[in-house]
């Protein structure tokens, strides 16, 4: 049942372009964005003046590139918050409130407590989930699913792609609602985003050789760390939570920005420092981090963009991904880091699937 692959991981990984565009169907009717199951007319939808976007763990770092994408389409001011901490605090909400329930299982703990308390103030609450009839779906005013299908590998990976996806299409259908975005910016923005399915197939077909070198070059590291600015800075996190979880190599990620203030102390000789540096409006600030970090004797692994020949000076590893808008790069620079983090588990002889003390679905606090 693992098709072919040595491990469930693997096989879910390679499952996401298929996720990607069964997320996507039927999505786009005559240059408009349609989610019926959300269940609210784009007037209601108009009235939205805050959005607060609630998870745990690899569901959190999914919801966390939502903020740019609702503020910057949308213009709704959008925050993003670990649900153990938002329903212990008293958020502002009000009727014209947005909470964004963002769970794989759709069933965790505090998560859900989120929902609740958020329904008791007034809110509405959009779920997105991966499971049919789960709590989280059916204590939502609507619903999104994420149509990765089931995933058995404790460590998430498709469901994380979907919600992504997810999250992305509702930023986008907030845009439209608000009137911030015209049909023919939904109209190419969508079939940018469906383009990212054969994206990810073709990091899918071709990464292996880079992934596998630089998994060889940090797998008997104490520690390493993520960096990465502005989309790539959502990116890192993920990429660092995933190795801690399978590979039990410590890792923490930091927006690239923040190296100066802390994290730089950490560096010393053959220190891994991967970063997510692809094209973007901030791709000259991350390379100037790079090269502080090297200065200093770290190790640099860099995702960057196909064709950026000038990366090869400030790193010692270059993971090469296709171009995208920098809004979708989570999408595909993502896919490099999931394959990372289980490449470094599978040299350090751990259990990909069955990592210890984590549990597939967390349903007490
Ligand atoms: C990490 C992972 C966990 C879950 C978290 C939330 O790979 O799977 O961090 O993301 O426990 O679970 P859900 O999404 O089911 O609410």
């Amino acid at each position: 049942e693992k098709g072919g692959y040595p491990d469930f991981m693997l096989k879910e990984i390679h499952e996401q372009p298929r996720v990607i565009r069964d997320t996507l169907a039927g999505r786009l009717s005559g240059g408009s964005l349609v989610i019926d199951e959300l269940d609210m007319t784009a007037e209601e939808l108009n009235l939205i003046d805050r959005v607060y976007v609630i998870a745990c763990g690899t569901s959190y770092h999914a919801g966390l590139i939502a903020k740019n994408l609702i503020e910057g389409w949308a213009r709704i001011p959008c925050e993003v918050e670990v649900a153990s901490e938002f329903r212990y605090r008293n958020p502002i909400i009000t009727p014209t409130t947005l909470v964004v329930a963002v769970s794989q299982s759709g069933e965790t703990a505090d998560t859900l407590a989120a929902i609740r308390d958020a329904r008791v103030k007034g809110a509405k609450v959009f779920g997105i989930t991966n499971v049919v009839g789960s709590p989280v779906a059916r204590e939502s005013d609507g619903v999104i699913y994420t149509k990765a299908n089931k995933e058995i590998a404790v460590a998430s990976t498709k469901s994380f792609l979907g919600q992504v996806v997810s999250l992305t299409l509702l930023a986008m259908l907030l845009g439209q609602s608000a009137g911030e975005l015209t049909t023919a910016q939904i109209k190419l923005l969508f079939s940018e985003l469906a383009d990212t399915a054969e994206q990810v197939e073709r990091i899918l077909a071709d990464c292996g050789p880079a992934v596998e070198e630089a998994a060889r070059a940090m797998m008997d590291a104490q520690s390493a760390l993520f960096i990465g600015r502005g989309m790539g800075a959502a990116a890192s996190y993920e990429g660092a939570l995933k190795l801690k979880e399978i590979s039990y190599l410590h890792a923490e990620a930091y927006a690239a920005g923040e190296m100066k203030h802390g994290p730089i102390a950490l560096i010393d000789e053959n220190f891994p420092v991967i970063a997510i540096a692809t094209k973007s409006a901030v791709y000259d600030k991350v390379v100037s981090n790079l090269q502080e970090s090297r200065a200093r004797g770290a190790r640099i692994i860099a995702v960057a963009t196909e064709g950026d020949e000038d990366i090869v000076k400030h790193a010692d590893h270059v993971i090469y991904i296709p171009k995208v808008r920098d809004t979708f790069s989570p999408i595909t620079a993502s896919v490099p880091l999931q394959l990372l983090a289980r490449e470094v588990a599978v040299l350090r002889g751990c259990d990909v699937d069955q990592p210890r003390n984590l549990a597939k679905s967390v349903t007490v606090e």
